[in-house]
This record gives C-alpha cells, structure tokens and sequence, in this order.
C-alpha cells in the first residue's frame, strides 16, 4: 500500500523581535539581524538557506525598531534606479536577489517580549493550518546543502516533527534545549523522547541541542495558546513540543554542517572569519591578512 505523501512545507517563520542587548551600542537603531557576516545581514542568510529548502513563503515575527528587516526585503526603488542609470548591472542582480516575491513575505509584530513560544504562536494566522518551518536566524548555519533543505527531505521521509539538533560541549547544554533520543531510524535520524529547556548541567539528558532550526506540524499553536511561561519566565517553544510529544513524532536530525552562534561576539566573530575565507572573492586576499594578524 503506498503511503499518502506529506503535506508540503510552503512557509517558514523567523522570530526577529529580539532585542540583541549582547551588541549594544551596535544595536541600538540597527537590528542584531541585520549586522553583516562578511557582506550580507545575518537575517537573508537563513532567508537564502529556505529558499533553498524549496520554501515560499516568508513570516518575519518582528518588533519595534525592526523596519530596517522590512526595508532590506523591499524594493529600493531609488537605489535600483540609480543603480539602472548608472548602469551598474552587478550591484542590481544583489539588490534583486534579495527580495522575495511580491506577496511572498509577511510581517506581524510580536507586541511584548514573552519568550520564543510566544513569538512563533503570533505566526498562527498567517501559517494556518499546515507544516512550517522555523529558523532562528542567530544560529547561522553553513551547510551544503543547507541545514532546512536537509531536514525537508528528513520530513518527506518521516513526517510528523523535525527537530534539528548537535552535540555541544557538556558545560553548555544549560544554555539551550536539550534533546533525549530513542530509535535510530538512519544515520542522521533518531526519534525524541523527552525535551528539557535550558535544564541544569547535572540534569541534562544529553548533550545534544536544539540547534535553531525546526519543522513542525500546526498542531503546536493550540498547544502554545495554553503554555504557561517556562524557563526564564519566558514562554517556551521547547514546553509546547513536550506537550505535543504524547500526541506526535518527533525526530532529532543530526545535520552536515557547522552552526555559528550570532547571538554570541565570539561566535558572530568566528562566523566573519569562516564565510570570508570560504568567499571565492575575498578568501584568497583575505587568508594572508588573517596570518599575518594571528603571527
Ligand atoms: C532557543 C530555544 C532553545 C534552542 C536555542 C538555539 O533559545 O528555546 O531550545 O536550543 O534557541 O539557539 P534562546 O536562544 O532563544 O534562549
């Protein structure tokens, strides 16, 4: 009997309504989204890595002060003119690959900061009543392919929930989910039992971590509609999958790829260092610079 394929996932949601207090003073009228790695904001990384996946349609959850995210999916109207007149045909084709669609991003604001759950259950609406896909565009992750292209066909296999995870050195796990996995289904992929966020060094169940990027089936709106505020206070994405857990698979997937926390100077820092080396452009004249810095 051949199975009913998986409802396709279309849309992903992006929680950019964070303060990014850790950048001040660079983030007091900048949004931490919008600080570069190398030449391009942070935020159109993990808008390039859901294009990839194949994903349409684009939700930004976002705040006050966060117009300039707004602006960057735009049009620049007289800029491309400009840009036209002058006939600076480069610098347009990387102003038009940066925009979506016309009708294809949507913005909703998440009004008080109440914690990650909270920010996703403001995409109810304009998700509707399908599979999503969620990145935390902080954690960047560089990945051939791309960690949600990866994880769409994990979820085109194994439907039901798709949790992206990786192993972190055990004195970390307290700043992040925390995964406990079951049945191993293929290299990558193992089906999850338990969930704990941000759960004390000695009460970890493992050292594997939610790593910032998700599927997850619609269901988890009713369940974030009713989650009282968890750790930190905050409403937490990670209490409402526990919830969901007795209803619904979920699956940790090992990704191919290394994640640069940006939330995070040294991370944000290594992330510079990593995608310039690896830019065709700028590597080769950057390495020696580079070796001259650290001699
Ligand atoms: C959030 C999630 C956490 C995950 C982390 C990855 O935490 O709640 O489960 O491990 O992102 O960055 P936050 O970084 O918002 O505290």
């Amino acid at each position: 009997m051949s199975q009913k394929p998986h409802k396709r996932v279309r849309k992903v949601v992006f929680p950019v309504a964070g303060l990014g207090t850790r950048f001040l003073p660079a983030t007091k009228v900048i949004p931490k989204e919008m600080l570069t790695v190398v030449d391009k904001p942070v935020i159109q990384y993990a808008v390039e890595e859901a294009i990839e996946a194949g994903i349409e349609h684009f939700v930004f959850v976002t705040g006050r002060g966060k117009v300039a995210i707004e602006d960057h999916f735009d049009l620049a109207f007289e800029l491309e003119s400009t840009l036209k007149t002058r006939g600076k045909n480069a610098e347009l084709e990387i102003l038009k690959s940066t925009r979506p669609l016309f009708g294809a991003a949507s913005f909703v604001r998440q009004q008080e900061p109440l914690g990650l759950g909270h920010a996703v259950w403001c995409a109810r609406d304009i998700i509707g009543d399908e599979p999503f896909a969620l990145a935390l565009p902080d954690m960047l992750i560089k990945g051939v392919p791309g960690c949600l292209a990866q994880m769409i066909e994990t979820y085109n296999n194994h439907g039901g929930n798709v949790i992206a995870v990786e192993e972190v050195p055990h004195e970390h796990v307290n700043r992040y989910g925390v995964v406990a996995l079951d049945k191993q289904f293929d290299d990558r992929t193992h089906s999850i039992t338990a969930m704990v966020e941000k759960p004390k060094i000695e009460d970890a169940p493992s050292d594997l971590i939610i790593s910032g990027r998700y599927i997850l089936q619609p269901e988890i709106f009713s369940k974030l509609a009713e989650q009282k505020p968890g750790a930190g206070g905050e409403i937490q994405l990670t209490d409402s999958m526990i919830e969901l857990l007795t209803d619904q698979n979920f699956f940790a997937y090992r990704f191919d790829g290394k994640t640069y926390d940006c939330g995070d100077k040294i991370g944000y820092l290594a992330a510079n260092v990593a995608y310039a080396l690896d830019r065709p452009d700028i590597g080769p004249k950057f390495r020696p610079v580079l070796d001259q810095l650290i001699k």
